[in-house]
């Protein structure tokens, strides 16, 4: 727990606060570093991390960070530009079907955790701004391990994603579920069953197991259930998804990536509140950790 806390303090430091007025275009390098810095929060699995698991925040996404569970042992690609252990000699479009589909320019199949699934419907215009802002950070020389998967990968994630665009922020609830999936909450927050699929009929309704160096944490129930979030007022939700402490004060442990969720801007997180109010109240069997 110790470990966890300073991991998470360690974390909260890197990441800038973000001003929100700054102007964002469509497809901009400013839209992709609030996104990044924020909801989509790539880094929280891609950035190099020390012997403690804390955070370098001089090696950029440079990836070699571990997950191990029983069907596999995956390790974080190096996403920054070098030419050698990155993602340098990638094309736009190329880093675009990675991304968005899974699929790396050999064709092979990139596997979990990576939440293929969800960035899915990442807007081609969001899309644009990721990869514009992947492109001009400095290279880092890192050649991670290569994963190892005991488990089949699928075929695919699905067919070729053609073109997506995001729903009009004004658009509260559409918005908010758009931001839901390109922050993939649901795969963290939604049970799973025997082989390790999401149990989509019980969405939001937590109880997930997520082992890692800090023990393990119980991933809560985000719907407007009584053991959900129905007694929370909109500001407690949001105080604690940006600081990492329940509404008693209680930090809560990793791997949720508050460090980035503390610069989402004030109109994403009341369109994000608003998506989990209309999640349907369901109990989950798990508790809290
Ligand atoms: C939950 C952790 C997690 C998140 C979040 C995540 N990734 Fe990954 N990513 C991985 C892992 C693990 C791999 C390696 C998988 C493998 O070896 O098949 C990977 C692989 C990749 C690759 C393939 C690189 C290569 O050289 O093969 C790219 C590109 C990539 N991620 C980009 C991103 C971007 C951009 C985001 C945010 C939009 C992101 N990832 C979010 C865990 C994550
Ligand atoms: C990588 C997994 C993961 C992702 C992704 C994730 N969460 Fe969490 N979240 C957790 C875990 C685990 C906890 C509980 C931590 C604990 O109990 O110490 C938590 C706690 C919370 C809480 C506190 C609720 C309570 O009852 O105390 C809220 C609210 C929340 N998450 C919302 C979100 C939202 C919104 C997103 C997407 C923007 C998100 N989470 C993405 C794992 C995740």
């Amino acid at each position: 727990m110790k470990t966890a806390l300073r991991l998470l303090a360690v974390a909260s430091a890197l990441v800038s606060s973000w001003p929100a007025a700054q102007a964002q275009q469509p497809g901009s390098i400013e839209r992709g570093k609030y996104l990044m810095e924020s909801v989509v929060a790539c880094g929280n699995c891609h950035m190099q991390r020390g012997p403690q698991g804390e955070p370098l925040p001089d090696k950029g996404l440079s990836g070699g960070m571990v997950f191990e569970e029983a069907p596999f042992r995956a390790v974080a690609a190096n996403i920054t530009p070098d030419l050698e252990t990155g993602i340098g000699k990638w094309t736009d479009a190329q880093l675009a079907k990675a991304i968005r589909e899974g699929i790396r320019p050999d064709k092979t199949l990139i596997g979990p955790p990576m939440p293929i699934e969800f960035y899915r419907n990442i807007s081609d215009d969001d899309l644009a701004a990721i990869i514009a802002w992947l492109r001009a950070q400095p290279p880092v020389r890192n050649a991670v391990e290569k994963s190892r998967y005991n488990m089949p990968l699928p075929p695919n994630y699905g067919p070729p994603v053609k073109s997506v665009k995001a729903p009009k922020p004004t658009d509260k609830l559409r918005y908010g579920t758009y931001l839901a999936n390109i922050g993939h909450c649901m795969e963290c927050h939604t049970p799973r069953d025997g082989k390790g699929r999401l149990i989509l009929a019980k969405l939001g309704v937590g109880g997930q197991v997520i082992p890692g160096p800090w023990g393990h944490s119980v991933s809560r129930n985000l719907t407007p259930h009584p053991t959900g979030l129905k007694s929370w007022t909109d500001e407690q939700i949001a105080h604690s998804i940006r600081t990492g402490m329940d509404r008693d004060g209680r930090p809560y442990k990793p791997p949720m990536a508050f460090a980035f969720y503390k610069n989402i801007s004030d109109a994403d997180m009341a369109a994000l509140i608003t998506y989990l109010r209309s999640l349907k109240p369901q109990a989950v069997g798990g508790g809290k950790s």
